[in-house]
């Protein structure tokens, strides 16, 4: 049974890892919304305006290595502010949803605005300084030079900014399913993901 699952929330809440899961585990594809502002945002960097940008996006573009950066992640966010730039990017993510194997979306918006219809909708948060530590152990691992205060601070500029602007702001779709991964294992974490989407579909 093909199920189109939206997964929303802020900054390193864990809403990708749940979302590989989830996909992994009922044979669905995935799609990190969060790559298509990472990638335009990556190319806005040398000049490139935001909407041509957009406009030209590959599929190998969403695979550079330089995606996952905190300056990308600032470009991103700002970007992603830009209404026509966000509509440039809906009917990619809307095709996806809509494959025939089942989809797993996440991102700021997919139960909002990319699919109001989504058979499970999920909002992940978990409290900033535990996100921050996430994040924090993510970069180090890459070799960023960084601190725990930088990444907090960052990542709450850009949870502020990604909930102030008009367009599709990040907030839960009234119907959503919270869950807060603070004091979650990633195993629990998936499995209360799972629990929710095990209700809907019906093998
Ligand atoms: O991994 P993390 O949660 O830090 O960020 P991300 O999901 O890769 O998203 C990066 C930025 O893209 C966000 O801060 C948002 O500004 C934007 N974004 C968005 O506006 N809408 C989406 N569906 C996904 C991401």
């Amino acid at each position: 049974m093909a199920l189109t699952i939206a997964i929303d929330g802020p900054a390193a809440s864990g809403k990708g890892t749940i979302s590989r899961a989830v996909a992994e585990r009922f044979g669905f594809a995935h799609l990190d919304t969060g790559l298509l502002y990472r990638a335009t945002g990556l190319r806005t960097l040398d000049g490139t305006d935001p909407l041509s940008a957009a406009m030209s996006l590959k599929p190998e573009d969403l695979e550079a290595d330089n995606l996952r950066t905190p300056d990308v992640a600032q470009a991103a966010s700002r970007v992603a502010a830009i209404p026509e730039v966000r509509a440039a990017l809906i009917d990619f993510q809307r095709a996806f949803a809509r494959r025939a194997g089942g989809a797993v979306l996440d991102g700021r918006d997919i139960g909002t605005v990319i699919c109001p219809e989504a058979d499970v909708k999920l909002y992940v948060i978990a409290k900033d300084e535990v996100r921050a530590r996430r994040r924090l152990v993510e970069l180090l691992a890459k070799g960023h030079e960084t601190d725990f205060e930088t990444v907090l601070r960052d990542l709450q500029a850009r949870d502020a900014q990604d909930s102030a602007r008009a367009t599709a702001p990040l907030k839960p779709a009234q119907d959503a399913i919270l869950i807060d991964t603070t004091d979650l294992s990633i195993e629990e974490a998936v499995e209360a993901a799972c629990a929710e989407v095990s209700k809907k579909h019906q093998i």
